[in-house]
């Protein structure tokens, strides 16, 4: 069927199966280890297929991984609209094959009109559902501004050459898989409820059904075709300040005008060898890696049995730490003074640590942040690439919940975020992942609000050594940590690195979050007996890492994620 958009023990067992059947889809090298996709010159891995396979295309056509981020990050709005977008943002990480750094921050933005309390009612209390539900929750998006900039500084052939794959992909449609039928499904009622019974996504999907783009085709060639400013000044800006205005929403047509992409200097960092290379706030990702990895260095990983309790346990008292900091010291540092380098120094994380007790959980109501000495000076998707000339991309971009804030323009043919939900709507109130805030990311007009979102890059000697990133909300950051620690302490290949089962804490609430049927009865009862809460119920899935290790011969290992429809291509 075609549709066209007009307008316990047992438990164990599972694993073993997945590595199994992983292992008969993969290859094993001469270690015994399963691998994933490898490569003589160049990767593409995210979160679908079609998208994989633009990146690719753009690639061998000589283009370089800047190139392969605008179709890839484009192609992902037309394959994988639960997070792929036009109406969101995201942040991207890069390494030059020269060695040089840098990252990019295409974050959405607070509108002109918003405000510190605009989600709370007359008696002060968070109104349910509005920062993450319909118009109101809509941050100023970034994503076209974020991959113009990047074409501008890095890209090479011209973007229509880039885009016109995309344009294709969206007016020939794409293949409705098992999981995108269960989330359109899941969220039908959300989209009926913001858009009314007519809009697109109303319809029944099933699997295997071809879902064709024309709206959305339109909306991309124009881009195409005017640039940014069609997005932010044109047309399309109009069209877009009037759907959300429509729809109860703030943004203007000032809103998107003011809006810039903005390039920041990454956080990097030593681990043992290793030089970590993540993004800076207004993502939380990189301070927090840094804060996990600074506490846990110390600790002799590797002699440790991996996923074991005596595991788990260092790293939740790590992760307790750093999420206490995040949540306190962290938001726009365009806003809020973020004493990056003070909450990264070793001293500091080694005092931080110093209290861990083998014996016993400590309770996350003991836990506050940390006191620095302030010298004064200051639903998501990841994909990876390296290409040929040797320049690596790490790029995690969101529209933040499932579809974002479900609003969907059945003209332009795409979702808004719903961003908002990321600021802090009220001191010590929760939002969607659970996350607590403080003043540091309550709402300003024009301020971005605080990410977790960590594209990361390691380097080894002076070498590209890894790219890894996932989405996953909270969850982001100790995926991402516990990927890196697989590859780099258990010496996992990178798919058997994203294969292996994951936990994750952050400080508030008080448990640790595992992956259902991914740890041993024997394991969570020996991290309860000392006092940790175990949550095996409801997880944000704790991320679909999609990453790339260059293995001692150079060649590149794809590890892409088995939890979703991730998909490594390369040549
Ligand atoms: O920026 C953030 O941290 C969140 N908006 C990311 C949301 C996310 O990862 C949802 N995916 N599962």
């Amino acid at each position: 069927m075609t549709i066209v958009n007009m307008g316990r023990r047992g438990l164990s067992f599972f694993f073993l199966f997945l590595m199994i059947f992983v292992s008969c889809t993969s290859s094993l090298d001469k270690d015994q280890k399963v691998r994933g996709l490898i490569v003589e010159n160049a990767i593409v891995v995210t979160a679908r297929e079609e998208a994989s396979a633009i990146g690719l295309q753009i690639l061998q056509k000589g283009g370089n991984a800047f190139d392969a981020m605008v179709a890839t990050e484009l192609a992902l709005a037309v394959a994988f609209p639960f997070a792929g977008n036009l109406g969101g943002g995201g942040f991207m990480v890069y390494r030059l094959a020269d060695g040089s750094i840098g990252s990019i921050d295409y974050r959405e933005k607070a509108p002109l009109a918003a405000s510190r309390d605009m989600y709370l009612d007359e008696n002060g209390e968070v109104i349910p559902g509005l920062s993450t539900l319909g118009a109101m929750a809509v941050g100023v998006p970034g994503t076209i501004a974020g991959i113009f900039a990047v074409h501008e500084k890095l890209g090479t052939l011209p973007i229509e050459e880039i885009l016109a794959p995309v344009i294709k992909l969206a007016e020939k449609g794409v293949v409705v898989t098992k999981n995108q039928a269960q989330r359109l499904a899941n969220n039908r009622q959300n989209f009926i409820q913001v858009n009314g019974e007519n809009t697109f996504f109303a319809q029944p999907f099933n699997e295997g059904d071809t879902i064709k783009y024309p709206a959305l085709a339109n909306t991309i060639r124009k881009i195409s075709e005017n640039g940014r400013d069609e997005f932010y000044k044109g047309e399309t800006a109009q069209k877009i300040a009037d759907f959300i205005q429509s729809n109860g929403g703030i943004i203007t047509l000032e809103d998107l005008e003011a809006y810039e992409a903005k390039w920041r200097d990454p956080i990097t960092f030593p681990y043992k060898e290793f030089t970590v290379v993540s993004m800076a706030p207004p993502s939380s990702g990189g301070v927090t890696l840094a804060q996990i990895l600074g506490m846990l260095e110390d600790f002799d990983l590797a002699s440790m049995e991996h996923n074991s309790p005596e595991y788990i346990q260092i790293l939740t008292e790590a992760e307790r730490r750093a999420y206490a900091d995040r949540n306190f010291f962290l938001g726009d540092p365009d806003f809020v003074d973020i004493p990056v380098k003070e909450l990264i120094s070793k001293d500091y994380l080694r005092s931080r640590i110093a209290d861990f007790n083998p014996n016993k959980a400590s309770l996350s109501s003991d836990i506050r942040e940390g006191s620095i000495q302030i010298v004064e000076s200051d639903e998501t998707t990841h994909y990876s690439i390296v290409d040929q000339f040797g320049n690596a991309a790490a790029i995690t971009t969101t529209l933040n919940g499932a579809y974002g804030s479900k609003l969907y323009s059945d003209e332009l043919g795409f979702f808004f975020n719903n961003e908002m939900d990321d600021f802090s709507a009220k001191t010590g109130v929760p939002n969607m992942f659970g996350l607590i805030g403080a003043d540091a990311n309550a709402i300003v007009p024009q301020k971005r609000m605080l990410s977790s979102m960590t594209p990361t890059l390691l380097e080894k000697n002076g070498e590209l050594f890894m790219v890894v990133g996932t989405p996953g909300g909270s969850t982001i950051i100790t995926s991402v940590l516990q990927t890196i620690l697989n590859v780099v302490e258990f010496d996992m290949s990178m798919q058997e690195a994203v294969n292996a089962p994951r936990f994750h804490h952050q400080w508030l609430p008080d448990y640790v979050n595992f992956e259902p049927n991914g740890f041993s009865v024997g394991t969570l009862e020996i991290l309860k007996e000392k006092g940790y809460q175990i949550n095996e119920g409801y997880t944000p899935i704790l991320g679909k890492v999609d990453a790339i290790l260059v293995l001692p011969d150079g060649k590149l290992e794809g590890g892409a994620d088995w939890r979703g429809d991730d998909k490594a291509v390369g040549f």
